[in-house]
């Protein structure tokens, strides 16, 4: 299964979503591969603490081995593959689990650029690259660069191709529990020139591409949460507010007919990108809700009864 998260805006917790939810399927017992598909920020080594990519490939001699984007852009060489298990410094990830399954980074280019153009040579390559992946591990996330960026272009193409219209494919479009955000996911979706109508053009028919999207909420906000007596008026204002979003987001097809799921906010994730650990829970750091919604989101991704036509 290819699995491509997207979001409008950077920052919406995209990244550190779906690398939680890779890691929750590895525990689950699937092998995962994560690629780092944001060319102009290829940071995921840094949320598996892989610190020799925490910025993405460096630029060596030997490069007997290249970052993503070195080789969508035609080296003949290999791509870069990190073990989680075996290269994170985080000694919790180290052992992943006797269940789990693998879970490997494919990093990306340290400075790397955003590409210019999709063209022939990058969308084949592309093509190649994730018929291996799909072929070799069970579930492949693909990170994605904010916005109708060129990565989001290049993945379309490729899917489009007709040798991977047989793959099982989902399309997650990441989003801040906000105005601003519900409303830039919708357009990144269903706008002019957005995934649908884009992806179209490419080839793809509409209604597959429909079914194949589902969006995720992160960072939403309990509107009764810290709030005594004493702040009615504010615990009111909260629920309007929610209540507000909740219309905007079915309005703009947002609703509950095309969520995947959504994650609550959590306090070491607004200090520190990471994986939450089990052991951050027992050891009353991080919240329970939050490996809740990753676990949610995990099952919710391979159960097809959450991917039917509704
Ligand atoms: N559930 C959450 N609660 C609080 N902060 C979060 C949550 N999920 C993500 N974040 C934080 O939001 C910021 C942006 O997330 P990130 O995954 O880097 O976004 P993107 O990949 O979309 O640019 C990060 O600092 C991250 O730790
Ligand atoms: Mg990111």
């Amino acid at each position: 299964m290819l699995v491509f998260s997207t979001s409008d805006k950077g920052g919406s917790g995209r990244s550190v979503t779906s690398s939680n939810i890779a890691y929750r399927l590895c525990l689950q017992g699937y092998d995962v591969a994560y690629a780092d598909f944001d060319f102009g920020s290829p940071t995921a080594g840094a949320l598996f603490e892989i610190t020799a990519v925490q910025r993405g490939l460096p630029d060596n001699e030997d490069d007997s081995e290249v970052g993503l984007h070195r080789y969508l852009l035609g080296s003949y060489v290999g791509v870069a593959r990190f073990d989680v298990g075996a290269t994170t410094d985080r000694s919790g990830l180290r052992y992943i689990g006797s269940n789990a399954g693998r879970l490997v980074l494919l990093p990306g280019d340290e400075g790397g650029a955003e590409f210019l153009t999709s063209d022939d040579v990058v969308v084949n390559r592309c093509a190649r690259l994730l018929t291996e992946l799909d072929q070799e591990f069970e579930i492949v996330v693909i990170d994605l660069s904010a916005g109708r960026s060129v990565a989001l272009e290049i993945a379309l193409k490729t899917m489009a191709l007709e040798q991977l219209r047989d793959h099982v494919v989902r399309w997650l479009v990441f989003h801040r529990w906000t105005r601003q955000h519900i409303l830039a996911a919708a357009g990144l979706v269903y706008g002019p020139n957005g995934l649908v109508n884009t992806g179209v053009n490419y080839g793809h028919r509409r209604e597959e591409l429909l079914a194949a999207i589902r969006f995720v909420r992160t960072a939403v906000p309990a509107p009764n949460a810290h709030l005594g007596a004493r702040h009615g008026a504010q615990a009111t204002w909260l629920q309007e507010q929610n209540a507000a979003l909740k219309r905007l987001a079915t309005h703009n097809k947002l609703g509950l007919t095309s969520l995947l799921g959504a994650t609550p906010i959590e306090q070491v994730l607004q200090w520190r990108e990471q994986i939450i650990l089990d052991n951050d829970v027992v050891a009353n750091i991080a919240a329970q809700e939050t490996v809740d919604a990753y676990n949610y989101l995990a099952r919710r991704l391979m159960d097809n009864v959450a991917w039917e036509r509704l």
